[in-house]
């Protein structure tokens, strides 16, 4: 068996969406799929014979539509998995911390790391971390809608510091280009919690962030969630 992996990317949002399968059986998943590039989605799965099983969201976005419910409709036979503390009731699968999905031979692992948002989840397979937006390239996601929280997201960070330092992370975004971080390379060198950064000096830094609102926050928060059931492909 190996694992098919192909980063994906959105460039309004600059969102990647990962597609993971099986060689062998072929069974599939999607994490973060957006609305803007579902018919791309949907010709990759298509044309790499894929049978899409799980279709997952790492928290309720605020920047983009997910094409969670277009791809359902597509691949009737997926589940649409989001995190319990979501506050959404559109998910077949509410998935808490130290839940398993299998794909194939494959394993993904769920890691409730909560503080972008308070239902934000990270997930492992093998020796990759999808972060979302709990941890970016030396950066790490706003704290200031969506029941966010520095003091919780720093705690979630050094959680997924404690997984191996060879653990490659790949995020929700990158406004840069970049495409892959290892958690080595994150405790090192993150502009916001690296190099042993305290709780209180990182709490210090993400309120200093000065963000404007997106743009899409208030049509994308809620058509995600109902997992962008409004927007249904052809
Ligand atoms: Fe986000």
């Amino acid at each position: 068996m190996s694992l098919i992996f192909r980063p994906l990317f959105e460039k309004e949002s600059s969102t990647y969406t990962y597609l993971l399968a099986d060689t062998n059986t072929k069974e599939a998943v999607i994490i973060d799929a957006v609305d803007e590039t579902q018919q791309r989605d949907i010709g990759l799965i298509e044309e790499l014979g894929l049978e899409l099983k799980y279709i997952i969201e790492t928290h309720v976005h605020a920047d983009h539509i997910t094409s969670s419910c277009p791809l359902k409709k597509k691949f009737s036979n997926a589940q649409i998995v989001l995190g319990k503390n979501s506050s959404v009731d559109c998910a077949d699968v509410l998935i808490e911390d130290g839940d398993i999905l299998n794909f194939g031979e494959f394993t993904l692992k769920a890691m409730s790391t909560p503080g972008h948002t308070d239902g934000c989840m990270s997930y492992v397979v093998d020796d990759k971390v999808f972060t979302g937006d709990a941890l970016l390239i030396r950066s790490c996601g706003r704290c200031d809608f969506q029941g966010g929280s520095a003091e919780t997201l720093y705690n979630s960070i050094q959680r997924l510091f404690t997984l191996p330092e060879e653990t490659y992370v790949y995020p929700a975004h990158d406004y840069g280009g970049r495409t892959v971080s290892t958690i080595w390379e994150e405790k090192a060198f993150n502009e916001m919690i690296g190099g042993g950064v305290n709780k209180a000096e990182f709490v210090r830094r993400v309120e200093a962030m000065e963000l404007s609102l997106p743009t899409k926050i208030h049509v994308a928060v809620p058509a995600n969630q109902v997992c962008g059931s409004k927007i249904v492909a052809d």
